[in-house]
């Protein structure tokens, strides 16, 4: 896929270079297409990266490309971790410590899609989509929570928008970001005092990514960017901007909210 950030992004943002120096990230489906540029912002921005991922290969690889953004910064590439193994995960996060000394930052970002009527979803089919992305997302911050608490850390869950609407072949994943956004603000409450935060970030349709490939079928471009009220569909760095904020000193006093990235769009009678 490539690197989709550059040197630019300081300029284009006006973030500080610095801004992350010293903070290690852990990223569930960091070698994916939107959290894979999630990770590229922190590492511009200076933080040490972890990238888990299922795929060995793909996860070293997309690692390695995203080190070259920064030199002094580490970003590190852990595959045959599925987040559905609550076991496999506790190795990454040990892993992670052993490397990079911390966790502060968390992205519950691996997912799991496709479509199907219901009709035609088995149950275990169901099953496959909560696990990977609701249970997954447990999971993730429950192996992660020790060093969440000793650092004070924050946490973001990707969600969606499809879950504010009836969105028909996707009951499956509706049904599991309802379930992230409901533990994402179970969380903020619960562990609010401890000095932990949590947030999500729900992504409208945001362009080259593996989930509007696959939903938009047949629909071009620009007649889903007229639909939405800024006229244009989301790019993977909104996101990334989106996810620096919550995590910088500036988001400090934000918990338990879900920051909606879509132009607009879910505000709408019908999604774009
Ligand atoms: C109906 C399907 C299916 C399909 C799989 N299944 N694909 N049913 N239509 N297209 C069924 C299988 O038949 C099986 O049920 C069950 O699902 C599990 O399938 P497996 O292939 O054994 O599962 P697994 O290898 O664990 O793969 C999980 C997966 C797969 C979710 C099915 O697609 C995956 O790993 N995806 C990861 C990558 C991905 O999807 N990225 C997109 C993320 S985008 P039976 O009954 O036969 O046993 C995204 C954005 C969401 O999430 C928001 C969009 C806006």
């Amino acid at each position: 896929m490539g690197l989709t950030l550059d040197q630019s992004y300081y300029q284009r943002t006006s973030f500080k270079k610095d801004l992350f120096k010293g903070k290690v990230a852990f990223v569930t489906g960091g070698a994916g297409s939107i959290c894979r540029v999630q990770v590229e912002a922190l590492v511009l921005l200076g933080a040490n990266v972890a990238i888990i991922g299922r795929d060995q290969q793909k996860t070293e690889s997309v690692a390695q490309e995203i080190q070259s953004l920064r030199s002094n910064s580490k970003v590190i590439g852990i595959g045959n971790t599925d987040v559905r193994d609550i076991h496999s995960l506790i190795k990454a996060v040990n892993y992670t410590v052993k490397q990079l000394g911390r966790i502060d930052f968390v992205i519950a970002g691996a997912a799991g899609n496709f479509i199907s009527d219901f009709n035609s979803l088995s149950s275990n089919a169901f099953k496959s989509v909560i696990s990977i992305d609701l249970l997954g997302s447990f999971n993730t911050i429950k192996s992660t929570f020790n060093e969440l608490i000793k650092s004070k850390g924050s946490i973001i869950f990707v969600s969606a928008t499809l879950h504010y609407y009836g969105i028909p072949f996707q009951s499956h994943v509706s049904a599991a970001k309802a379930g992230i956004d409901a533990l994402s603000n179970a969380l903020a409450v619960e562990l609010g005092p401890l000095g932990i935060r949590s947030n999500c970030i729900a992504p409208g349709i945001i362009k080259d990514t593996e989930g509007f490939n696959r939903l938009k079928g047949d629909g071009d471009e620009d007649s889903f960017a007229q639909k939405i009220p800024l006229q244009r569909l989301g790019t993977k760095e909104d996101i990334a901007n989106a996810t620096v904020f919550l995590f910088s000193e500036a988001g400090n006093y934000i918990t338990g909210d879900i920051i909606v990235i879509d132009g607009g769009a879910w505000h709408t009678f019908q999604p774009a």
